[in-house]
């Protein structure tokens, strides 16, 4: 023991009691040589002793509460994060994402990137066709990758996975999808354009057969996300997005079960009926069209410095 550390447990410490317990722990961490671990441990003690204030729960209630979290760990494995998923219902994953990832005005706005990105993606032609199980209403997804003053960013690298018409992603299904099924790596042409054919993707539900789907129910929430085409798009000199195209017109876009719906990222699947065009996607006339322009702010000094 140090002789600071000796003399600080000679003075006593106030008896614990409602009215001074933050103080009370608080006071323990004074000595935490981090400032940001000391920092982040007052505000949690804080925040942790007002909630337990406001809500005074029985010693049952405490405990269930305590049992809960631990399902939670028990369903954690290398395929399965219930805490990021517990994280992403509470609505913590997407206010760290804003947080985070504030945009100028014009640039595409983020939102989660989910637990599906588990594989990396294969690299693929420009307008390669990423369906390989043929399930769902084909379509072509297409777009441009700009910096935020307009000008087109060639070669950007822009990264698709999504779900199939049934509402699955490959890792779900295996053995029932091929492998690296509706995933793909592209790079962008010297205009910054990408394009690939897909299929429509479909609403799903988020994994709730753990605590987390037993918490949705009993609070009488249903599990489903909208439909949406996943994006991480990186270009040099810019500051990388991950985001998702939302399919218009799906259900669930007002009630996305992780609250990852922006409304300036929802577009609409067209019909186009344009013979150069199909010749140019290799698709028959007409065809179904989603298409998805990304604009990337600059790198700051901040984000060029941080890590
Ligand atoms: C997803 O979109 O893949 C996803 C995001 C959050 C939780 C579960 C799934
Ligand atoms: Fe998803």
């Amino acid at each position: 023991m140090t002789t600071e550390q000796a003399e600080q447990s000679i003075a006593p410490r106030a008896d614990f009691a409602e009215e001074s317990s933050v103080e009370i722990v608080v006071d323990s961490f004074a000595r935490t040589p981090d400032l940001r671990l000391k920092q982040l441990m007052t505000s949690l003690v804080e925040h942790v002793h007002a909630f337990v204030k406001d809500v005074e729960p029985t010693e049952e209630e405490w405990q269930r509460a305590v049992d809960f979290l631990t399902d939670v760990g028990h369903m954690c494995d290398d395929t399965r994060q219930e805490f990021v998923l517990l994280s992403d219902v509470l609505g913590v994953s997407m206010l760290v994402d804003a947080i985070n990832h504030r945009k100028s005005a014009g640039a595409t706005e983020s939102t989660v990137l989910g637990p599906f990105h588990m594989v990396d993606s294969p690299r693929r032609e420009l307008g390669a066709n990423i369906s390989l199980d043929h399930n769902g209403e084909p379509c072509v997804f297409a777009g441009q990758v700009r910096s935020s003053d307009g000008s087109p960013l060639p070669g950007a690298l822009v990264d698709v996975w999504q779900a199939n018409g049934d509402g699955y992603y490959d890792v779900q299904q295996p053995g029932v999808q091929p492998g690296l099924n509706l995933r793909g790596l592209f790079t962008a042409d010297a205009h910054g354009r990408f394009w690939l054919r897909t299929v429509v993707p479909r609403y799903y539900p988020i994994p709730d057969d753990g605590p987390v789907g037993k918490l949705l129910a009993a609070t009488d929430r249903h599990p489903n996300r909208p439909a949406h085409i996943h994006v991480i798009a990186e270009a040099d000199g810019h500051t990388p997005l991950t985001t998702h195209l939302f399919v218009e017109g799906s259900p669930y876009l007002d009630s996305d079960a992780v609250f990852g719906v922006r409304q300036s990222l929802v577009r609409p699947v067209t019909t186009v009926d344009d013979p150069l065009r199909a010749e140019e996607y290799n698709v028959a006339n007409p065809f179904r069209l989603i298409e998805f322009e990304i604009v990337l702010d600059p790198l700051t000094e901040r984000h060029s410095h941080a890590n």
